[in-house]
Protein backbone atom coordinates (compact mmCIF):
# COMPACT_ATOMS: atom_id res chain seq x y z
CA UNK A 1 0.00 0.00 0.00
CA UNK A 2 1.43 3.20 -0.92
CA UNK A 3 0.33 6.66 -1.70
CA UNK A 4 -2.56 8.53 -2.61
CA UNK A 5 -4.51 7.57 -5.91
CA UNK A 6 -7.47 10.16 -5.82
CA UNK A 7 -7.14 13.39 -4.32
CA UNK A 8 -10.23 15.67 -4.12
CA UNK A 9 -9.88 19.38 -2.93
CA UNK A 10 -12.27 22.04 -2.03
CA UNK A 11 -15.06 20.63 -4.56
CA UNK A 12 -18.01 22.58 -4.96
CA UNK A 13 -20.61 21.31 -7.64
CA UNK A 14 -23.75 23.70 -8.09
CA UNK A 15 -26.66 22.36 -10.81
CA UNK A 16 -29.12 25.10 -12.45
CA UNK A 17 -32.23 24.15 -13.02
CA UNK A 18 -35.13 26.16 -13.71
CA UNK A 19 -32.73 29.42 -13.33
CA UNK A 20 -32.11 28.06 -9.76
CA UNK A 21 -29.47 27.19 -8.57
CA UNK A 22 -28.90 23.87 -6.65
CA UNK A 23 -25.76 23.21 -4.27
CA UNK A 24 -25.11 19.44 -4.30
CA UNK A 25 -21.71 19.38 -3.09
CA UNK A 26 -19.99 22.24 -0.70
CA UNK A 27 -16.43 22.08 0.04
CA UNK A 28 -15.61 18.47 -0.18
CA UNK A 29 -12.48 17.12 0.46
CA UNK A 30 -11.21 13.47 0.05
CA UNK A 31 -7.96 11.37 -0.36
CA UNK A 32 -8.03 7.77 -1.47
CA UNK A 33 -5.19 6.04 -0.77
CA UNK A 34 -3.87 3.09 -3.21
CA UNK A 35 -5.38 0.06 -2.73
CA UNK A 36 -7.88 0.59 -0.42
CA UNK A 37 -11.41 -0.53 -0.53
CA UNK A 38 -13.17 2.50 0.70
CA UNK A 39 -17.14 2.97 0.81
CA UNK A 40 -19.01 6.43 0.88
CA UNK A 41 -22.09 6.07 3.14
CA UNK A 42 -24.94 8.12 2.99
CA UNK A 43 -28.84 8.89 2.19
CA UNK A 44 -30.39 9.64 -1.00
CA UNK A 45 -29.72 13.14 -2.15
CA UNK A 46 -26.82 13.93 -0.15
CA UNK A 47 -24.30 14.44 -3.12
CA UNK A 48 -22.94 10.88 -3.84
CA UNK A 49 -23.53 10.29 -7.45
CA UNK A 50 -22.72 13.89 -8.49
CA UNK A 51 -19.10 13.43 -6.12
CA UNK A 52 -18.23 9.62 -7.85
CA UNK A 53 -19.22 11.63 -11.86
CA UNK A 54 -16.60 14.23 -10.85
CA UNK A 55 -13.97 11.95 -10.16
CA UNK A 56 -14.87 9.90 -12.97
CA UNK A 57 -14.03 13.18 -15.20
CA UNK A 58 -17.79 12.70 -16.98
CA UNK A 59 -18.69 16.29 -15.15
CA UNK A 60 -16.75 19.34 -14.24
CA UNK A 61 -17.17 21.16 -10.79
CA UNK A 62 -17.88 24.51 -9.91
CA UNK A 63 -14.94 25.05 -8.25
CA UNK A 64 -12.10 22.66 -6.73
CA UNK A 65 -10.24 19.89 -7.71
CA UNK A 66 -9.83 16.55 -8.57
CA UNK A 67 -6.63 14.70 -9.29
CA UNK A 68 -5.43 11.22 -10.13
CA UNK A 69 -1.83 10.27 -9.11
CA UNK A 70 -1.54 13.71 -8.91
CA UNK A 71 -2.49 15.00 -12.11
CA UNK A 72 -5.85 16.74 -12.62
CA UNK A 73 -8.47 15.03 -14.00
CA UNK A 74 -10.03 16.52 -16.78
CA UNK A 75 -12.07 13.68 -18.26
CA UNK A 76 -12.72 10.07 -18.16
CA UNK A 77 -9.61 7.64 -17.51
CA UNK A 78 -8.74 4.25 -18.76
CA UNK A 79 -7.26 3.80 -15.33
CA UNK A 80 -10.61 4.21 -13.69
CA UNK A 81 -13.77 2.02 -14.27
CA UNK A 82 -17.04 3.29 -13.39
CA UNK A 83 -20.31 1.20 -12.49
CA UNK A 84 -22.86 3.48 -12.49
CA UNK A 85 -26.19 3.51 -10.45
CA UNK A 86 -28.29 2.76 -13.36
CA UNK A 87 -27.66 0.17 -16.19
CA UNK A 88 -25.52 1.20 -19.43
CA UNK A 89 -25.73 -1.61 -20.89
CA UNK A 90 -26.48 -2.01 -25.05
CA UNK A 91 -29.26 -3.73 -25.61
CA UNK A 92 -28.44 -4.76 -28.63
CA UNK A 93 -25.11 -6.48 -27.89
CA UNK A 94 -25.36 -9.48 -26.43
CA UNK A 95 -23.32 -10.92 -23.25
CA UNK A 96 -19.77 -11.13 -24.69
CA UNK A 97 -20.08 -8.07 -27.11
CA UNK A 98 -20.55 -5.65 -23.89
CA UNK A 99 -17.84 -7.64 -21.93
CA UNK A 100 -15.73 -6.65 -25.02
CA UNK A 101 -16.64 -3.11 -25.44
CA UNK A 102 -13.45 -1.68 -23.36
CA UNK A 103 -11.27 -4.11 -24.86
CA UNK A 104 -12.59 -2.89 -28.34
CA UNK A 105 -12.30 0.86 -27.57
CA UNK A 106 -8.51 -0.31 -26.47
CA UNK A 107 -7.68 -1.97 -29.67
CA UNK A 108 -7.31 -5.33 -28.51
CA UNK A 109 -7.10 -7.41 -31.51
CA UNK A 110 -10.23 -9.89 -31.97
CA UNK A 111 -8.86 -13.29 -30.68
CA UNK A 112 -7.35 -12.04 -27.97
CA UNK A 113 -10.43 -9.94 -26.95
CA UNK A 114 -13.10 -13.09 -27.10
CA UNK A 115 -10.89 -14.77 -24.50
CA UNK A 116 -10.15 -12.08 -21.89
CA UNK A 117 -14.00 -11.41 -22.27
CA UNK A 118 -14.76 -15.47 -21.89
CA UNK A 119 -12.38 -15.31 -18.91
CA UNK A 120 -14.20 -12.55 -16.91
CA UNK A 121 -18.03 -13.94 -18.05
CA UNK A 122 -16.45 -17.21 -16.26
CA UNK A 123 -15.20 -15.10 -13.55
CA UNK A 124 -18.77 -13.48 -12.59
CA UNK A 125 -20.61 -16.53 -12.89
CA UNK A 126 -22.16 -16.06 -16.22
CA UNK A 127 -20.77 -18.97 -18.22
CA UNK A 128 -23.41 -20.33 -21.09
CA UNK A 129 -25.06 -16.67 -21.12
CA UNK A 130 -22.31 -15.09 -23.76
CA UNK A 131 -24.66 -14.87 -26.48
CA UNK A 132 -28.05 -13.72 -24.71
CA UNK A 133 -28.98 -10.21 -25.09
CA UNK A 134 -29.63 -7.59 -21.48
CA UNK A 135 -33.43 -7.71 -22.24
CA UNK A 136 -33.15 -11.40 -21.81
CA UNK A 137 -31.23 -11.57 -18.14
CA UNK A 138 -32.31 -10.91 -14.89
CA UNK A 139 -31.61 -7.72 -13.18
CA UNK A 140 -28.60 -9.69 -11.19
CA UNK A 141 -27.29 -10.89 -14.24
CA UNK A 142 -27.36 -7.48 -15.95
CA UNK A 143 -25.03 -6.53 -12.51
CA UNK A 144 -22.65 -9.16 -13.35
CA UNK A 145 -21.96 -8.18 -16.48
CA UNK A 146 -21.82 -4.73 -16.10
CA UNK A 147 -19.44 -5.90 -13.59
CA UNK A 148 -17.25 -8.01 -15.99
CA UNK A 149 -17.70 -5.15 -18.59
CA UNK A 150 -15.92 -2.80 -15.82
CA UNK A 151 -12.77 -5.46 -15.21
CA UNK A 152 -12.74 -5.89 -18.68
CA UNK A 153 -10.61 -2.52 -19.06
CA UNK A 154 -8.23 -4.06 -16.59
CA UNK A 155 -8.62 -0.63 -14.16
CA UNK A 156 -6.66 -0.07 -11.47
CA UNK A 157 -9.13 1.76 -9.17
CA UNK A 158 -13.14 0.97 -9.33
CA UNK A 159 -15.90 3.56 -8.98
CA UNK A 160 -19.34 2.06 -7.96
CA UNK A 161 -22.54 3.75 -7.28
CA UNK A 162 -25.03 1.97 -5.32
CA UNK A 163 -23.89 -1.03 -7.59
CA UNK A 164 -26.60 -3.77 -5.99
CA UNK A 165 -29.17 -1.44 -4.62
CA UNK A 166 -31.92 -2.64 -6.86
CA UNK A 167 -31.25 -6.12 -6.23
CA UNK A 168 -33.45 -8.46 -3.58
CA UNK A 169 -31.45 -9.28 -0.18
CA UNK A 170 -30.18 -12.59 -1.60
CA UNK A 171 -28.88 -11.44 -5.24
CA UNK A 172 -27.31 -8.44 -3.12
CA UNK A 173 -25.56 -10.85 -0.84
CA UNK A 174 -24.06 -13.29 -3.50
CA UNK A 175 -22.80 -10.35 -5.64
CA UNK A 176 -21.30 -8.66 -2.73
CA UNK A 177 -19.38 -11.41 -1.84
CA UNK A 178 -18.42 -12.28 -5.29
CA UNK A 179 -17.26 -8.90 -5.77
CA UNK A 180 -14.80 -9.11 -2.63
CA UNK A 181 -13.68 -12.47 -3.75
CA UNK A 182 -12.72 -10.81 -7.13
CA UNK A 183 -11.37 -7.85 -5.22
CA UNK A 184 -8.95 -9.43 -2.72
CA UNK A 185 -5.44 -9.82 -3.75
CA UNK A 186 -6.12 -7.67 -6.75
CA UNK A 187 -4.53 -4.73 -5.41
CA UNK A 188 -7.06 -2.53 -6.99
CA UNK A 189 -8.40 0.78 -5.61
CA UNK A 190 -12.23 0.94 -4.59
CA UNK A 191 -14.66 3.89 -3.99
CA UNK A 192 -17.72 1.95 -3.53
CA UNK A 193 -20.87 4.45 -3.04
CA UNK A 194 -24.15 2.88 -0.75
CA UNK A 195 -26.84 4.24 1.45
CA UNK A 196 -26.58 0.73 3.53
CA UNK A 197 -24.94 0.76 6.97
CA UNK A 198 -24.28 -3.13 6.94
CA UNK A 199 -23.07 -3.11 3.16
CA UNK A 200 -20.67 -0.73 3.78
CA UNK A 201 -19.36 -2.11 7.20
CA UNK A 202 -19.38 -5.39 5.39
CA UNK A 203 -16.83 -4.03 1.76
CA UNK A 204 -15.18 -1.56 3.35
CA UNK A 205 -11.34 -0.82 4.82
CA UNK A 206 -12.63 2.66 5.48
CA UNK A 207 -15.95 4.40 5.98
CA UNK A 208 -16.77 8.20 4.96
CA UNK A 209 -20.33 9.13 6.07
CA UNK A 210 -21.57 11.96 4.14
CA UNK A 211 -24.30 14.60 5.05
CA UNK A 212 -26.11 16.54 3.29
CA UNK A 213 -24.36 18.41 0.43
CA UNK A 214 -21.64 15.85 0.54
CA UNK A 215 -20.71 16.98 4.25
CA UNK A 216 -18.44 14.73 5.99
CA UNK A 217 -19.59 13.77 9.17
CA UNK A 218 -17.96 10.34 9.93
CA UNK A 219 -14.54 9.38 8.18
CA UNK A 220 -13.20 5.83 10.23
CA UNK A 221 -11.14 2.67 9.35
CA UNK A 222 -13.27 -0.44 9.64
CA UNK A 223 -11.11 -2.52 11.78
CA UNK A 224 -12.92 -6.49 11.11
CA UNK A 225 -11.07 -9.05 9.26
CA UNK A 226 -10.48 -10.64 5.51
CA UNK A 227 -11.95 -12.52 4.44
CA UNK A 228 -15.29 -10.86 5.51
CA UNK A 229 -18.66 -13.12 5.95
CA UNK A 230 -21.98 -11.46 6.08
CA UNK A 231 -23.88 -13.74 8.17
CA UNK A 232 -20.77 -14.42 11.20
CA UNK A 233 -20.02 -10.18 10.77
CA UNK A 234 -23.92 -9.43 11.58
CA UNK A 235 -23.26 -10.78 15.06
CA UNK A 236 -19.49 -9.82 15.91
CA UNK A 237 -19.54 -7.65 18.45
CA UNK A 238 -17.33 -5.22 16.62
CA UNK A 239 -19.41 -4.94 14.01
CA UNK A 240 -22.63 -4.08 16.29
CA UNK A 241 -20.50 -1.45 18.02
CA UNK A 242 -19.54 -0.02 14.17
CA UNK A 243 -23.06 -0.15 12.79
CA UNK A 244 -24.27 1.96 15.90
CA UNK A 245 -21.97 4.87 15.04
CA UNK A 246 -22.73 4.79 11.56
CA UNK A 247 -26.66 4.87 12.30
CA UNK A 248 -25.95 7.95 14.32
CA UNK A 249 -23.39 9.54 11.75
CA UNK A 250 -26.24 9.01 9.13
CA UNK A 251 -29.04 10.10 11.11
CA UNK A 252 -26.45 13.46 12.06
CA UNK A 253 -26.18 13.63 8.37
CA UNK A 254 -29.41 14.47 7.73
CA UNK A 255 -29.84 17.55 10.56
N1 LIG B 1 -28.25 17.06 -13.25
C1 LIG B 1 -28.76 17.63 -12.16
N2 LIG B 1 -29.47 18.77 -12.23
C2 LIG B 1 -29.99 19.35 -11.14
N3 LIG B 1 -29.83 18.87 -9.89
C3 LIG B 1 -29.14 17.75 -9.74
C4 LIG B 1 -28.58 17.05 -10.86
N4 LIG B 1 -27.93 15.95 -10.39
C5 LIG B 1 -28.11 15.95 -9.06
N5 LIG B 1 -28.82 17.02 -8.66
C6 LIG B 1 -29.17 17.36 -7.27
O1 LIG B 1 -27.99 17.28 -6.49
C7 LIG B 1 -28.24 16.69 -5.24
C8 LIG B 1 -27.38 15.47 -5.05
O2 LIG B 1 -27.76 14.47 -5.99
P1 LIG B 1 -27.00 13.09 -6.12
O3 LIG B 1 -25.55 13.34 -6.24
O4 LIG B 1 -27.66 12.32 -7.21
O5 LIG B 1 -27.28 12.40 -4.70
P2 LIG B 1 -27.13 10.87 -4.25
O6 LIG B 1 -26.40 10.13 -5.30
O7 LIG B 1 -26.41 10.94 -2.94
O8 LIG B 1 -28.52 10.35 -4.06
C9 LIG B 1 -29.73 16.41 -5.19
O9 LIG B 1 -30.36 17.49 -4.55
C10 LIG B 1 -30.12 16.36 -6.65
O10 LIG B 1 -31.45 16.72 -6.84
MG1 LIG C 1 -26.89 8.45 -6.35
Amino acid sequence: MSGTVIEVSGLNKQFVKDDIGVVALRDFDLEIAEGTFVTVLGRSGCGKSTMLNLVAGLTTPTSGSVSYRGEPISGPRTEMGYLTQSDTLMPWRNVRRNVELPLEIGGVPAQRRRERAAELIDKVGLQGFERHYPRELSGGMRRRVSLARMLAGDPETLLMDEPFGALDAQLRGDLQAELLRLWEDSGQTVVFVTHDIEEALLMGDRVVVLGRIGRVVLDRPVDLPRPRDADELRVDPVFVALHRELTEAVREGAR
